[in-house]
């Protein structure tokens, strides 16, 4: 179909009300954009559908990693090494980090947004991040943040598949996707890249595996400088040095701190109802946390308010308080599972 036949479609389904066909129209002449290379084009279309959504969302708990920030894509293209294919409106406000990390990543953002002024001095370009750290901690969460900066579409390359394919295709498949990347200037994400160094425990074919990893590292080496490519790991000494050695920045995630902690409970509970009961016990929860992730704190945090909720009587129920208490309690069963 022409654009324009899409157009008089959504013009039409737009006048009729009628949100489902409006919206399959929309995504089909979002792909049929991208087919026919007005990738600007369909990025524009994507973020106008993301914000309609996004509005008609009800406000709440701004769970940081809740997918109405990232929108997947439906691509019949998509490959099984591809595991997705995303846009995200991430922002460097929705992850709770040290300085140094923020001042790193920030500095790769610029990088790529001043790709022409680096250029001109003939400077190159950081452009292979590694993100490594214990669980929970917000690898994933900053690879979704860089792309959301960047404005850049993603491709979540599916690692597994990849290591487990017996086709002997692999290394082409996996030029393929870089190439693919390259054309339609997207980031190439490759999380759980451990999943890379694991192979040698399987009793997988030896030879096919040194295979992928030689193709990555030519990838790599031949990256255009526009090209992004980054990697997450919770095992970075799971990671053939070669391949460590390739990567331009490698940012430690960390587990958070008494402060870091306190920003995750404001960004989490900010345009929510909720607050804690108890504002002094809160202080001594807080302490108790450190050691545990982000991903676990926000979860009891969570489960913590439900519970909260669903013990009140009706009258209370308005008065949405947090009891500090639960959440103490499910802070500290965590704890012990760390024992
Ligand atoms: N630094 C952080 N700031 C804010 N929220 C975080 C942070 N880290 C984790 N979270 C919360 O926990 C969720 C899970 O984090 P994420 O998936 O990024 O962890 P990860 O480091 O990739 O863990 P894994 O190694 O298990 O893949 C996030 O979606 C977010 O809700
Ligand atoms: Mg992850």
């Amino acid at each position: 179909m022409q654009q324009i036949e899409y157009i008089k479609e959504i013009a039409k389904y737009g006048l009729e009300n009628d949100q489902e066909k409006l919206l399959f129209t929309l995504n089909e002449l979002i792909e049929h954009s991208k087919q026919t290379k007005k990738v600007n084009f369909a990025l524009q279309l994507q973020s106008i559908l993301k914000d309609a959504i996004r509005q008609q969302q009800t406000n709440g708990i701004a769970r940081l990693g809740s997918a109405k920030h990232v929108l997947r894509e439906e691509d019949r293209e998509v490959s099984e090494f591809i595991l997705e294919k995303l846009t995200s409106d991430y922002r460097f406000p929705n992850l709770v980090c040290s300085e140094p990390v923020r001042s790193d990543l920030s500095y790769f953002v610029q990088e790529h947004r001043s790709i022409e002024t680096l250029r001109q001095y003939d400077l190159p370009v950081s452009n292979k991040v590694l993100l490594y750290g214990p669980s929970g901690c917000g690898k994933t969460l900053a690879a979704y943040v860089l792309a959301g900066e960047l404005q850049k579409m993603m491709i979540v390359i599916n690692l597994g598949a990849i290591v487990s394919s017996k086709l002997g295709e692999t290394s082409k498949n996996l030029a393929k996707i870089f190439r693919r990347a390259a054309t339609e200037d997207c980031i190439v994400f490759m999380d759980e890249f451990d999943t890379l160094g694991k192979v040698r425990d399987y009793s997988q074919d030896h030879g096919e595996m040194k295979r992928v990893v030689n193709t990555i590292l030519q990838l790599f080496d031949y990256l255009p400088q526009s090209s992004v490519v980054i990697a997450a790991t919770n095992q970075k000494d799971m990671i053939d040095d070669a391949l460590l050695r390739r990567f331009d920045l490698s940012i430690k995630l960390e587990l958070p701190n008494e402060i870091h902690v306190n920003e995750l409970i404001d960004k989490t509970l900010t345009n929510s109802p909720f607050t804690f009961d108890n504002k002094v016990k809160v202080k001594k929860v807080i302490k108790d946390s450190v050691g545990l992730s982000y991903y676990t704190i926000q979860k009891t945090l969570l489960t913590a308010i439900k519970r909260s909720l669903f013990s009140k009587h009706d009258d209370q129920r308005k008065s949405q308080k947090i009891q500090t208490a639960v959440w103490a309690e499910l802070i500290s069963q965590e704890r012990r599972t760390l024992l």
